[in-house]
This record gives C-alpha cells, sequence and structure tokens, in this order.
C-alpha cells in the first residue's frame, strides 16, 4: 500500500543507539522538524525516506507509530555524495563560501546518482496524486527525477541553509542541473525572501524561464513558486521542559559548578567553521586580556558538538578551536577558574534547556546561517524574561530577533563592544528586549512553519496549466 503524503530528507528522524545491554535500538532525534512534521505526517498517512547513516542496509519500519523507509548508502556514496558534494562542495558553496568549495566531477557524478535513488524509491511509494516534500541541499535534484517518473504527484522543496547570490552560486560547473533540479517542484521553500529573489534572478538568467516576481513559467505551462518560509522551533514545548522543576535546579547545579560567576555567557554550535566560534572566543578572550571582564565575574561556556568529521575542514577547525582555547585558559585562566570552559560533546534537550536557563548571555555569531535555532531556543527557555542575546546578523534569525545585540561577526572590536554591552546590560533593558522576542517567537512556532508550508502545496489556484501566463 501507498502513502498520501512521502518526506524525503536525506536523514530518517531516528539515530541508531545501542543502550547498556549492548543491544540496538532506534531513538528519535531531538530536533524540532521530526515534531514539526509528525502531526502533517500522522493527518496524511505519511511515510518518512532518509538515510539511517552508516552502511548497514535495514528494511522499512515504524518508530511510534510513523513509517520510515531507511535508504542505505555504500561507503563510497557516503564519501562522494554526503562528506563530499554536500559537504564539501554545496555547505560552503552556499554559506558565502567562508571555506573554500571543491569541485570534483566524481563528486557530483554520485549525487546524481544518489539523488536519483532516492527519487526512484519515492515514487514507488507515493499513492497516485499524493504530495511530497523534499528536504535540503543534498537532495536539489529529486524534484526533477520525480517528476519525470510521476508527474502526477504535487511536489514541496524546502531548503534549510541559506541560496547564495548569484555572484557565487554562478562558480559550481553545475549550476544548471540544479536550478532545473529544484524547478521539478512546485513550490520551492527558502529561509529569507532574500534567497528566494536569489533563486528567482539565477532561473531568468542561468535557465532563461520567464519570471514574474516569486513565481517561475515553465514552456510546458507548468508554474513554480519560490518563497520564504522562515523556519522556527517548538516554542511551547521548549518553554514547559524549562520551567519543569528538574531543569530549574540543574541550571543551579551548573551555576554551582562553574563557581557562581556573575555572569555566564554560552555558545552552543555544531562544530561548524559557518559558526564563528574561534571569532567569538577570541572576542571574549581580549576582553579579559584587555581587563574589561575578569576570569572571577565571567566565564565563557563553549559547547561544540561533533559533525562531519571525516571532512578535512571539520577536522582542522576542530584543532583550531581546542588550540585558542588551550592558549585563552593558559595565559588567562587561574586554577579552578578557566576563562572558557570547552565541551566537546552533544546533549539532550534537558541538558540544553538547563544550560540556556544558566546563561545570561547567549551567543551566536555564525559567519552565515541560514536559520539557527539555537538563539530561537535560547529566548523560549527564558521564562522569566531576563538574559541578553548577541546574534550575527547573518544568521537568519536576525530577521525576526530584532532586539537581539546584532553584530558583525567579522568586526572583532564590533563584537568586544557587543559583549561588554549585552554583559552590562540593566535589567529592565534586558527585560524589554527579550519580552519582545519571546512574544516574536511564540507567535511563529515550528508547527505554524510546517503548516503555512503544506498549506500553500496543496493550494494548486496558481499552479500547473491552471495559471495565466503574463
Ligand atoms: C544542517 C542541515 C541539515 C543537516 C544538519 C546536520 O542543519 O541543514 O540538512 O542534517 O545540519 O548535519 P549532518 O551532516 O549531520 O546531517
Amino acid at each position: 500500500m501507498g502513502h498520501d503524503l512521502v518526506i524525503v530528507a536525506n536523514r530518517l528522524p531516528v539515530d541508531r543507539v545501542t543502550d547498556r545491554n549492548g543491544k540496538a535500538h532506534w531513538r528519535r532525534s531531538p530536533g524540532g522538524l521530526v515534531s514539526a512534521i509528525e502531526p502533517v505526517m500522522r493527518a496524511h498517512d505519511g511515510v518518512w525516506i532518509g538515510w539511517p547513516g552508516g552502511t548497514k542496509a535495514f528494511k522499512p519500519f515504524k518508530v511510534d507509530g510513523l513509517d520510515l523507509v531507511p535508504l542505505a548508502m555504500s561507503a563510497e556514496e557516503i564519501e562522494e555524495h554526503y562528506e563530499g558534494f554536500s559537504n564539501g562542495t554545496l555547505w560552503p558553496l552556499y554559506h558565502d563560501v567562508v571555506a573554500k568549495p571543491e569541485f570534483h566531477r566524481e563528486w557530483w557524478d554520485t549525487y546524481v546518482k544518489v539523488n536519483r535513488r532516492f527519487a526512484e524509491r519515492t515514487a514507488e511509494l507515493a499513492n497516485d496524486g499524493a504530495t511530497v516534500w523534499v528536504h535540503d541541499y543534498q537532495l536539489q535534484l529529486v524534484p526533477q527525477m520525480l517528476r519525470e517518473l510521476r508527474p502526477d504527484l504535487r511536489i514541496g522543496f524546502y531548503l534549510h541553509i541559506p541560496f547564495p547570490p548569484a555572484e557565487l552560486f554562478q562558480q559550481l560547473p553545475w549550476r544548471r542541473q540544479i536550478l532545473e533540479g529544484l524547478l521539478g517542484a512546485d513550490l520551492v521553500g527558502f529561509q529569507l525572501p532574500g534567497a528566494a529573489q536569489n533563486f528567482i534572478r539565477l532561473v531568468r538568467q542561468r535557465v532563461g524561464h520567464k519570471t514574474h516576481r516569486d513565481l517561475v513559467y515553465l514552456p510546458d505551462g507548468r508554474t513554480v513558486r519560490a518563497a520564504a518560509f522562515p523556519i522556527s522551533i517548538d516554542a511551547a514545548g521548549f518553554e514547559e521542559l524549562a520551567r519543569s522543576e528538574a531543569v530549574a535546579e540543574r541550571a543551579e547545579a551548573i551555576r554551582d559548578a562553574l563557581g557562581n560567576p556573575r555572569k555566564i555567557f554560552l555558545g552552543i554550535d555544531r562544530l561548524d567553521y559557518t559558526k564563528g566560534i574561534h571569532a567569538r572566543l577570541r572576542a571574549f578572550g581580549e576582553l579579559i586580556r584587555d581587563g574589561a571582564l575578569t576570569v572571577d565575574d565571567a566565564v565563557f561556556v563553549q559547547v561544540a558538538v561533533p559533525s562531519r568529521e571525516r571532512v578535512e575542514h571539520y577536522r582542522n577547525l576542530r584543532d583550531d578551536i581546542e588550540l585558542l582555547v588551550g592558549r585563552i585558559n593558559g595565559d588567562l585562566g587561574r586554577i579552578g577558574r578557566p576563562a572558557v570552559s570547552y565541551l566537546h560533546t552533544s546533549y539532550p534537550r534537558e541538558e540544553m534547556a538547563a544550560l540556556y536557563r544558566a546563561a545570561d548571555i547567549m551567543v551566536v555569531t555564525p559567519y552565515r546561517d541560514g536559520m539557527n535555532l539555537v538563539a530561537k531556543e535560547y529566548v523560549a527557555c527564558r521564562v522569566d524574561d531576563d538574559g541578553a542575546l548577541v546574534l550575527s546578523e547573518f544568521a537568519g534569525a536576525a530577521d525576526e530577533l530584532r532586539q537581539a545585540w546584532l553584530v558583525n561577526p567579522y568586526d572583532m572590536n564590533g563584537m568586544k563592544a557587543a559583549l561588554l554591552e549585552a554583559y552590562e546590560a540593566e535589567p529592565k533593558e534586558l527585560t524589554r528586549r527579550m519580552k519582545a522576542m519571546r512574544r516574536q517567537i511564540a507567535q511563529h512556532d515550528v508547527k505554524a512553519w510546517a503548516d503555512s508550508f503544506m498549506t500553500e502545496l496543496e493550494d494548486d489556484s496558481h499552479s500547473h496549466t491552471k495559471s495565466v501566463r503574463p
């Protein structure tokens, strides 16, 4: 039996974990995407296709009643599709070329091959006239491949990361294929309006299709809409967690363990070169060196979540950051008072919520970021309307969280000034800013995001041959 809704993403919403007795089982991934899409999946008899991680093949299975279909990758496919083209070519290219993208023809060939397999499996699973929602940069060719196999389907695509300006995108030797791949969808969603505009402009310039505002008119009479749907978090869920006694107690315990400094700075990021971890720690170190802050009054807790560790850029970044942390602590720390408390690990939601509650100043300084959910999670967890957010202008979240201390992460002095201002801000000022940000997050949560995308996708008033060409 087929399905009326197919979610297609590089990863499944579950992780393979081994318990204490050595028994392996599936555990739901902590991200908010699953909880957002879950109600949509249940309402539509949905199925989720994705790579389970590793090279092992698994049969389709259910977790908490959700139908999951794992798609295995070989070691070579992991190297060339996932680590190579997705994370060595597209990831840096789409993030403002913060690192140099590598262009290898073998990587591209494998990207095509893996995208085709995803499209073929989706075509097998989808009922007549079903809706398909494809996610993210690893699968940009799936919409077109799928449309060729199954023209009856309604296809949506959502890009979770930035979509670069034409000046950068055009470096890609396969730029036209990617654009055409995306144009297989009826609706292409981005985090921000600027990304949708970049896409429309590229389609006009590089593929030569007519466009008008957010619509692309294809020669076969079909139209494609490109628009912004800024993603969010399960705000109520985080708030409830942050209010729980266990989390409040754990937050106290964290402050105690750190020696109850006057103020705690916090950074939580996947260990990724787009996140600006190195620069922010430097800024903090300089503030201590300058005497503007002391290690008795302030500590910086940096959680770096291991990520993509087989990709060279990521390995080098870890070494760079750990060298810097060692230097800062060696030069500026005292016994029992490190300047930076550095953790290379990942934590469950409860511990994250406790860290958010314990921290006075949350520091989120990416060079480029599609959205950045950590910034939103911090706001959702500040149930007492206090705490400061220092946020990069280049994170998608900066469009919504206007009351943060907004910084340019390339401007070291500007960043130092903002960290200090946030540190010294009056409680009244903190409350004024936090209240406004909390209102924004409460009103625009991840459920609203998923609903608005699905509603737009299923509204065919401007699609296919029905649409009037200009
Ligand atoms: C970003 C991407 C996701 C990706 C996640 C984790 O949020 O947009 O597509 O799944 O990072 O990265 P990973 O490479 O571990 O899947």
